[in-house]
């Protein structure tokens, strides 16, 4: 007797679970490029969960539901978990990208007012209520292109009431869109304007006040270390603060000008050490060591026009834990487009389709300890999906510039963000491809 289920998606083109590997971890070197691709696969879903994946002549002969959904044709995938964003903003700040491209640097920018102080300025001016709707459509914006988990910095208050504004907005934004969301305090995001010429007395702020009173509405806490901003010793005690707090550790680290930030990061037992473009060879051999996820962030190296992409080949090689992210953020990298950040990794950073895969995915929820719930079609985890319009999963980066995903599914639910009607045919003149 078949087995009864809430929903069947059936006839997936391809349906890559990562359901080879461990259901939880992160996966490094060559277990990065164990994909689980099944063929015409389909996937058995009830209380939003995964109850089983396979061939569709097996799932529809052992489940029955009186859902069905036909995926024939698209490609289907884990959703993807994008574990980097600063979603808490006010304003877009278009006129700097247009400033750099006439020849302006982003830290010139910064210093001069501009930057991260310009969206500090709208947030505080704008009442919570409209910077919760700001962020809502933002969330939304995630959801559009295959985005089911979400890992959501403030870091536009820089003061304790403007920072508890800003994890408001993001808690009352994050009732509202069906993701799976996490919330990170970058209060140490910058220096705020009011204390320019006291620096310290804004970390003992932040380890003082801030954290105290915020490590209750928040699960990380961040710091943006770069030379110019919170230099080594600021950002340790900052985070050793927040951990005190029971936050764990995220970090911005070696972005622009190397500063043993990997290293510091892997010290402290940061969960993740951020961007990375200047890592160096000691910061990739203690990564390697730890569980600390490498958050490769190549979106913000295109926007901001910089030399150094991470060494991502190196890191994998040398056996860290890899993920990439968007940073979707209004200064330094405007996109939603996990796609985008894949065809990035590929082209730019030299990584496979199936590591970009790998690290869009398992690698980022375990990142965020969510592998046990995300990151892959393991049964008994969330049935979070990303439905393609390609011809195969090999063409992960390929096709770049749109957005391939016509549909997302959240917790077994597809999402009406942006389905289409109409089938692809992707067979080749001659049939099979
Ligand atoms: O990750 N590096 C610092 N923070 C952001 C940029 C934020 C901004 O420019 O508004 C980043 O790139
Ligand atoms: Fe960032």
């Amino acid at each position: 007797m078949a087995e009864s289920v809430d929903r069947l998606f059936v006839h997936c083109r391809e349906l890559v679970t990562l359901a080879e590997g461990p259901a939880t971890g992160a996966r490094r070197g060559a277990a990065m490029r164990q994909l689980g691709v099944i063929a015409d696969g389909a996937i058995a879903v009830r209380g939003g969960r995964v109850v089983a994946t396979g061939p569709t002549e097996r799932i529809t002969r052992d489940y029955r539901a009186t859902d069905e959904l036909d995926l024939s044709g698209f490609v289907v995938m884990p959703g993807f978990v994008d574990c980097h964003t600063h979603p808490v903003f006010a304003t877009t700040r278009e006129q700097e990208f247009h400033m750099r491209c006439a020849g302006a640097d982003y830290m010139a920018i910064a210093a001069a007012g501009g930057g991260i102080l310009s969206s500090m300025r709208a947030v505080r001016e704008m009442p919570l209520e409209q910077l919760a709707a700001r962020t809502e459509r933002h969330l939304w914006g995630f959801a559009a292109h295959g985005t089911t988990t979400v890992e959501c910095k403030t870091g536009y208050g820089l003061s304790l009431v403007d920072e508890q504004k800003s994890l408001q907005a993001l808690q009352r934004a994050a009732g509202k869109v069906p993701l799976t969301t996490k919330r990170t305090f970058l209060g140490a995001h910058e220096f705020p304007p009011e204390y320019r010429q006291d620096r310290d007395a804004y970390v003992r702020l932040l380890c003082d006040e801030m954290i105290p009173t915020l490590a209750p509405h928040a699960d990380y806490c961040d710091v943006f270390a770069e030379p110019g901003v919170f230099d080594r010793a600021q950002s340790e005690r900052i985070l050793v603060a927040a951990r005190a707090h029971g936050l764990r550790l995220r970090m911005h680290a070696d972005e622009i000008q190397p500063m043993g930030g990997a290293e510091l990061a892997v010290q402290l037992g940061a969960v993740s050490a951020d961007h990375l473009g200047r890592i160096s060879d000691a910061g990739i051999a203690a990564m390697a060591q730890s569980d600390t996820v490498g958050v490769l962030l190549p979106g913000t190296i295109l926007f901001l026009a910089k030399p150094h992409y991470a060494p991502a080949r190196r890191m994998i090689d040398a056996g860290c834990a890899v993920a990439i992210a968007t940073d979707f953020n209004p200064g330094s990298c405007h996109t939603q487009s996990m796609s985008l950040i894949q065809t990035l990794a590929c082209s730019q950073m030299k990584m496979s389709a199936e590591e970009v895969i790998t690290a869009a995915t398992i690698n980022p929820a375990f990142s965020l300890q969510l592998d046990h719930e995300v990151g892959s079609l393991h049964p008994g985890k969330r049935a979070d999906l990303c439905v393609f319009d390609m011809p195969s999963w090999r063409a992960v980066g390929y096709m770049f510039g749109g957005n391939p995903v016509v549909m997302t599914v959240k917790d077994g639910v597809p999402l009406s963000a942006n389905v289409v009607e109409q089938r692809p045919d992707w067979s080749s003149p001659r049939g099979a491809r």
